[in-house]
């Protein structure tokens, strides 16, 4: 399976970005599953249904949240008709929408794409590794399922790096997202996962983690209520990682970073 990530999609330059530069990628790499961030979609905050659509129309797949999940509230509503976003699994039992979702892809087979938030420097949540560990006694790679993607959504590279190597060998991926920043980790574990620490944010990098710098800046000077915080609007580099996985395992067997776009080198598959 040919499967493109893509991290934090933050405000009206990472949206136009995805809508716009999305259907030509997916042809040029001739992609079977795309799925993408949108936690920062909404002027840095959530994701309205109507972007999530328009995500879902220029060709991706599966759209991931995070601690920005519910900042935009009309979404938890449209959790329960589109199936195909999902919040972090590891919200407490009740909360509405699903942390994880098959979907079919070219040729009939399946993919399951699942979403968790980390504990470290994070809002408290319920275990992540746990979470993801019930999940998948639900499917068994290269048989039920050829693919199987884990975004973890998390601020410590400790716990992320943990999540790869607790998982190798039991996802074609694992990747990192919410520091807005990429890594240049990606590689494929051991045991077959293809790994990333953070994929990095689709956004504006002439910025502070995408919003306006002199805003975002200031801050860090003066502890009191400053001007409020706005998207950078410059151009977006699209920004996540490529791979290929083997249907008959599921694990991968080529990773790829790309970088499309605006202010950071460019690299593409
Ligand atoms: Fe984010
Ligand atoms: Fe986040």
């Amino acid at each position: 399976m040919k499967i493109l990530f893509l991290g934090d999609i933050v405000g009206r330059s990472g949206r136009d970005a995805l809508t716009q530069r999305l259907p030509a990628l997916r042809a040029q790499l001739d992609l079977d599953l795309v799925v993408v961030n949108g936690e920062n979609a909404s002027h840095g905050f959530g994701l309205a249904p109507d972007m999530a659509r328009a995500f879902l129309a220029a060709g991706t797949d599966v759209i991931t949240l995070g601690n920005h999940a519910w900042d935009r509230r009309e979404i938890i509503p449209f959790l329960e008709e589109e199936k195909r976003v999902i919040r972090p699994a590891n919200f407490p039992p009740g909360t509405p929408g699903a942390g994880a979702v098959v979907v079919e892809v070219r040729g009939g087979r399946r993919a399951l794409v699942m979403n968790v938030m980390g504990r470290l420097f994070m809002d408290p949540l319920d275990d992540p590794f746990r979470a993801v560990q019930a999940e998948l006694q639900r499917h068994t790679l290269g048989r039920t399922i050829q693919a199987a993607i884990l975004d973890v959504h998390a601020e410590a590279s400790s716990e992320k790096q943990a999540f790869g190597h607790s998982f190798d060998g039991m996802l074609s991926l694992v990747i990192g997202t919410h520091t807005h920043v990429p890594t240049a980790d990606h590689q494929i574990l051991p045991g077959g996962t293809a790994y990333q620490t953070d994929a990095g944010m689709c956004g504006d990098y002439d910025s502070v983690i995408g919003m306006q710098k002199g805003g975002a800046a200031l801050r860090f000077w003066k502890k009191m209520p400053g001007e409020k915080l706005a998207p950078a609007e410059g151009e977006a580099t699209l920004c996540g990682l490529y791979l290929e996985t083997d249907d008959a395992t599921g694990l991968a067997t080529r990773v790829a970073p790309l970088r499309q776009g605006g202010r950071l080198s460019q690299i593409v598959p």
